[in-house]
């Protein structure tokens, strides 16, 4: 407990988050009344124009914009290749490809080296150091002190399920549906996330804090697409991380509709979405290549806020985690 660690590929992070030199959920501004907020005050999300090199070549090839699911099984593959990457070793191995360039004259190589040092060190930085990507601490407090006794949990576009398993640490006795149409995340994505990663989460016989492993989880890994999911309003909790971002504002009323479709009377939404800051936009223009595969928008906590109000939610909860922000809403 109140440990912290660097493996090779990611942080261990048992630190509590109640500290408050550790607290991370912070809300500048909180808004009180959202029926008094408009668009007008807010603003529209900056949407992320660069596009990854792999989408323009196929592009290229099939003579015809990519569909979205094509779109998410080329950005599955990408992003998870950065999460079993040995970083110091991968450092270490690019800085050599850089020098062997320089020293032949093979500027190609030199401009190519560059990129490739940039951008492991970028995500040295913000997923292993820094623990922006999976933010447990973070996300523990925007999960904390919700009224649910061992919920079903539904988690929309799961990727690899990292947030369902944090909430199912500190909900204890969870059942969890995860749900994405890239069969790739379960078979892969989810499959790979490893087993000794410690959740930190709440022993429910005594209350004090307890570490949980994925294997102690009870999930079920559904692949297909949200749209055509056979459940009712069975969910105490419907949850999606950095999903909302990826539609222009004429679908975003048809996702919002998504998590209450599921929900149980009085369950709760969570939802996440990258933030608007210029830390972040650096970050999707190095990274283009790896990441922006989608249709993608980085929105202020306010703007996120008001799709979810306006579509039919009260919020309970908003603020800032380190590079998302975060809603919790029950449905009005
Ligand atoms: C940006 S990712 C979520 C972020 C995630 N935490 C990660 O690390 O990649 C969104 C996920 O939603 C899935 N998705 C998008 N639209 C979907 C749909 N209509 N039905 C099911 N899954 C969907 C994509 O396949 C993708 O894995």
């Amino acid at each position: 407990m109140e440990h912290t660690e660097l493996m090779p590929n990611y942080r261990v992070d048992l630190r509590s988050h109640i500290s408050p030199e550790y607290q991370k959920f912070i809300c500048f501004n909180p808004v009180n009344d959202w029926s008094l907020l408009s668009w007008k005050d807010v603003g529209k999300p900056y949407e992320v124009k660069s596009v990854a090199r792999d989408r323009k070549l196929w592009e290229q090839e099939h003579g015809t914009s990519m569909d979205a699911h094509t779109a998410w099984t080329h950005f599955n593959q990408s992003f998870h290749q950065w999460f079993i990457k040995d970083v110091p070793a991968e450092i270490t191995k690019e800085k050599a490809a850089f020098f062997k360039g320089l020293k032949a004259f093979n500027f190609h190589q030199v401009r190519e080296g560059i990129g490739d040092v940039l951008r492991i060190h970028l995500w040295n930085y913000v997923h292993r150091i820094q623990d922006g990507v999976w933010d447990p601490r973070g996300k523990r407090a925007l999960f904390e002190g919700l009224d649910v006794q061992k919920p079903r949990i539904l988690f929309l576009g799961a990727a690899e399920g990292y947030e369902a398993m944090q909430l199912a640490a500190m909900y204890p006795g969870a059942e969890v549906v995860m749900v994405d149409y890239d069969e790739y995340c379960r078979s892969t994505r989810f499959a790979e996330f490893p087993e000794s990663y410690p959740f930190l989460g709440d022993n429910p016989q005594t209350g004090s804090p307890q570490i949980y492993y994925k294997n102690d989880f009870n999930i079920e890994y559904v692949v297909d697409d949200i749209r055509k999911l056979p459940f009712g309003k069975e969910f105490d909790m419907v949850l999606s991380v950095g999903l909302l971002e990826h539609f222009p504002d004429e679908i975003k009323p048809e996702v919002v509709d998504w998590h209450r479709r599921f929900l149980k009377p009085g369950g709760y939404a969570i939802m996440t979405t990258p933030r608007n800051q210029l830390r972040s936009r650096l970050f999707y223009q190095i990274m283009a290549d790896v990441m922006n595969h989608t249709y993608r928008e980085l929105m202020t906590v306010q703007q996120m806020g008001l799709y979810i109000y306006e579509n039919g939610f009260d919020i309970c909860r908003h603020g800032y985690i380190k590079v998302h922000n975060g809603v919790v809403a029950r449905v009005r």
